[in-house]
C-alpha cells in the first residue's frame, strides 16, 4: 500500500506542486489531498490542474480538528506535509500525528523562526542582519512554532549584493531539491 500524503499550504503552493510532481508516478507514495485555509490561494489552482482534491478549512475548523480529522481518516492519510501553511496546528492534531507532520522553513532554524517569521519577513531579516549564510530547515512539527526536531538543513551563501529576489530564488531552489527527497527518506524510515 502506498503511503498517503496530505499537503497543507496557504499561498502560492510551488512546493506543494513540486512534491506532487515528484511523487506522481511513484508506487510507494501518493498525494491524496491538498488542504488550505485560503480559498483564493494560488495553490488551489495548482491542485485543480494536478487533479488533486482540495479541502478547505477555516481556522476554527482546524482548531476543533473534528471535520479535518474525519477528512484525513477518510483519505487514509499517513503523513502531513506543511508547505507554506500559515496557521498553527492544534495540540490534538500534533499529538495524533506525532512524528508524521513535516514542515519546511526558509531559514537555518533556530534563527529567524517563530511567530511572524514567514515568507519575505524571514529573508528581509536575514538581509538586514547582514548574515553570511541562510538556508532551509525541514523538521517535525510539535506544539511550538518552528521548534520541532530537525530532519535536514541545507545552506546557501548570502552575498554582499544579495537582494530579496535573489535570496528568495536561492532558497526556493534548495526547497525544490531537498523537500521531496527528504519526505521520501522519512517515509522509508531512512536516516537522512
Ligand atoms: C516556502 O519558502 C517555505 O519554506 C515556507 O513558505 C514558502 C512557501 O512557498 N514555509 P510556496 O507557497 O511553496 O511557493
Amino acid at each position: 500500500m502506498p503511503k498517503k500524503l496530505a499537503i497543507f499550504a496557504s499561498g502560492s503552493g510551488s512546493n506543494a506542486e513540486n512534491i506532487c510532481r515528484y511523487f506522481k508516478n511513484n508506487s510507494s507514495v501518493s498525494v491524496v489531498l491538498i488542504c488550505t485555509n485560503k480559498l483564493d490561494a494560488f495553490v488551489v489552482k495548482r491542485a485543480k490542474k494536478l487533479n488533486i482534491p482540495v479541502t478547505f478549512i477555516t481556522k476554527t475548523e482546524l482548531n476543533r480538528f473534528y471535520s479535518l480529522h474525519k477528512a484525513l481518516q477518510n483519505n487514509k492519510v499517513d503523513f502531513i506535509i506543511l508547505a507554506g501553511f500559515l496557521l498553527k496546528l492544534p495540540t490534538i492534531m500534533v499529538e495524533k500525528y506525532r512524528n508524521r507532520i513535516l514542515n519546511i522553513h526558509p531559514s537555518l532554524l533556530p534563527k529567524y523562526g517563530g511567530k511572524g517569521m514567514y515568507g519575505n519577513n524571514v529573508h528581509e531579516a536575514v538581509l538586514e542582519n547582514k548574515e553570511l549564510e541562510s538556508g532551509i530547515s525541514i523538521h517535525f512539527v510539535n506544539q511550538n512554532y518552528d521548534k520541532g526536531e530537525l530532519i535536514l538543513q541545507e545552506k546557501c551563501s548570502v552575498s554582499e549584493n544579495e537582494t530579496l529576489e535573489t535570496l528568495t530564488a536561492k532558497i526556493h531552489q534548495l526547497e525544490k531539491k531537498h523537500f521531496p527527497l527528504t519526505i521520501e527518506k522519512v517515509l522509508k524510515n531512512k536516516k537522512i
